[in-house]
């Protein structure tokens, strides 16, 4: 029997609010137990220093928590990545895993795993989705990823979504598709 793909879910939001919230419901819907979230947020990731160490070899100079992030996505099949929208861009945890994702550029290590982006923002969901495209733009290119999917939500406080009764019904959608995929 062919093994179920592994998803990694992987959470930009620094407030336990809508990002959160909708990866969450995602995750509980997804009928495979190869499935794990992670919250930026309570995860011990340094800024990216630049010194292109990982150039030479594909590994990090920095020991904290992306190492064994970059080992998870490496043995995961599709990423569900969800980022709130500051300024028209990704969060700084999500632009910081971003910039920490650079000893993956240069490598086949995750070339072609499937990719959704989950985006929220308190504005129009048109903007975001347009802006926050553009933001995981070099991230998809240059990990040479497959983006399938780019879903946005307009939502401002934190318990906006869980109260919003078409985005529940989108975000049951999501979960579906993603659930065809494994
Ligand atoms: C620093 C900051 C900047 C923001 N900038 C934008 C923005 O440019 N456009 C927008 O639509 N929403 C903006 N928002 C609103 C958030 O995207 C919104 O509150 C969203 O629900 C946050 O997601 P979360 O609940 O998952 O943290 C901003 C919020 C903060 C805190």
């Amino acid at each position: 029997m062919k093994n179920k793909p592994k998803i990694l879910f992987i959470s930009g939001s620094p407030r336990n609010g809508n990002t959160d919230f909708a990866l969450s419901k995602i995750y509980d819907s997804i009928d495979n137990n190869h499935k794990e979230l992670i919250f930026l947020k309570d995860q011990d990731i340094k800024f990216c220093k630049g010194c292109l160490t990982c150039h030479k070899k594909p590994k990090c100079v920095i020991k904290d928590d992306m190492g064994a992030i970059l080992t998870k996505m490496i043995n995961s099949d599709i990423f569900v990545i969800g980022t709130p929208n500051y300024f028209d861009n990704v969060s700084g945890l999500m632009k910081n895993f971003i910039d920490r994702c650079h000893p993956l550029y240069k490598t086949e290590l995750v070339r072609a795993k499937k990719v959704i982006l989950i985006l929220v923002g308190g504005g129009k969901s048109q903007g975001t989705r347009k802006y926050l495209s553009l933001s995981f733009f070099g991230f998809v290119k240059y990990l040479k990823l497959n983006l399938i999917n780019e879903y946005s939500f307009q939502a401002l406080n934190p318990l906006d979504l869980s109260k919003n009764e078409s985005a529940l019904k989108n975000i049951s959608k999501i979960a579906k598709k993603i659930n065809s995929l494994c």
